[in-house]
């Protein structure tokens, strides 16, 4: 049996890094998937690659995350071609690395749109369509630093820890409301997966020589693959986390125990 059989995920931000990885572990895991991303074809890529595996699982379908009026399309998409939806994967996301005085206006409110808008959105629009397919699961990404802020941090800290809190505020009007629908956030660290592109081209070195200058700032000595994230999303996805919900799982390598 799969850990998640049955299940019908929404996943943002499916064409590559902890998208992409989740939304092959939860087809491999039994569940239909929908890859939503702004690179259509990059969803593409990724939905038949999973169905090349495991026929008839994945979907894919163009998605602006800050976009409203696509999020309706793409949610009424999902539902039409798998039948219902029961799991939101709040994924998507863009960093931002500098400080408050070096961050423009615009790109603050880029990193808003991007990365809280976004989950605001998703839940809103998704909670009818999970309603009268629940139980559900709502996980949306946070990260360590919506839980501890850096310096050169300034719109990402803000956007991840509003992520956090509004997790929080959705699993309670959901409890209350009666849905059966779960909301929680996921917080890693460093993973190697595209983000660290831009870290890259700004600290202008070397792939290896960037995971082992992050790898010395957590405990475990080492950066996170996308499976750790896709593990801990597998989980909240499936009914094994069903007394979980307004919490947070932080995957990263016992970086805030210090
Ligand atoms: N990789 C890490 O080290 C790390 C650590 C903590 C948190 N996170 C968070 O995890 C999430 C995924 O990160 P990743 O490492 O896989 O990143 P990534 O850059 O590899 O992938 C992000 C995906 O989101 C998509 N995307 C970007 N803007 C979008 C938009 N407006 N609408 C729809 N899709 C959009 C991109 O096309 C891409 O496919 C992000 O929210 C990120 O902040 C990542």
């Amino acid at each position: 049996m799969g850990r998640v059989d049955g299940k019908m995920a929404f996943i943002t931000g499916g064409a590559q890094g902890l998208g992409s990885a989740t939304a092959m572990m939860m087809a491999r895991e039994g569940a239909k998937v929908t890859v939503a991303d702004i690179n259509g074809k990059g969803a593409e890529d990724v939905a038949n690659q999973i169905n090349a595996r495991h026929p008839g699982s994945a979907f894919a379908v163009m998605l602006d995350v800050t976009n409203e009026d696509q999020w309706k399309q793409a949610l009424a998409a999902a539902n039409d071609a798998m039948g219902g939806i029961n799991v939101l994967f709040n994924n998507a996301g863009i960093g931002g690395g500098t400080t408050v005085e070096d961050t423009d206006f615009e790109t603050f409110k880029r990193v808003q749109a991007v990365d809280v808008d976004s989950v605001f959105l998703g839940c809103k629009y998704a909670i009818p369509y999970m309603v009268p397919h629940a139980p559900g699961s709502i996980i949306n990404t946070s990260s360590i630093a919506g839980l501890i802020a850096g310096h050169n941090m300034a719109a990402y800290n803000a956007a991840k820890a509003g992520v956090w809190l509004l997790s929080k505020s959705v699993a309670l009007h959901c409890a209350k409301r009666g849905y059966r629908i779960r909301s929680n956030s996921i917080h890693p660290t460093f993973i190697d997966t595209p983000i660290l592109d831009g870290m890259m081209a700004r600290g202008g070195i070397s792939r290896d020589d960037l995971k082992a200058k992050l790898a010395r700032q957590v405990p475990l000595g080492v950066v996170g693959d996308p499976d750790d994230v896709a593990y801990a999303v597998l989980y909240l996805a499936s009914d094994e986390s069903k007394f979980i919900t307004g919490s947070e799982i932080k995957i990263d390598g016992g970086i805030s125990a210090m």
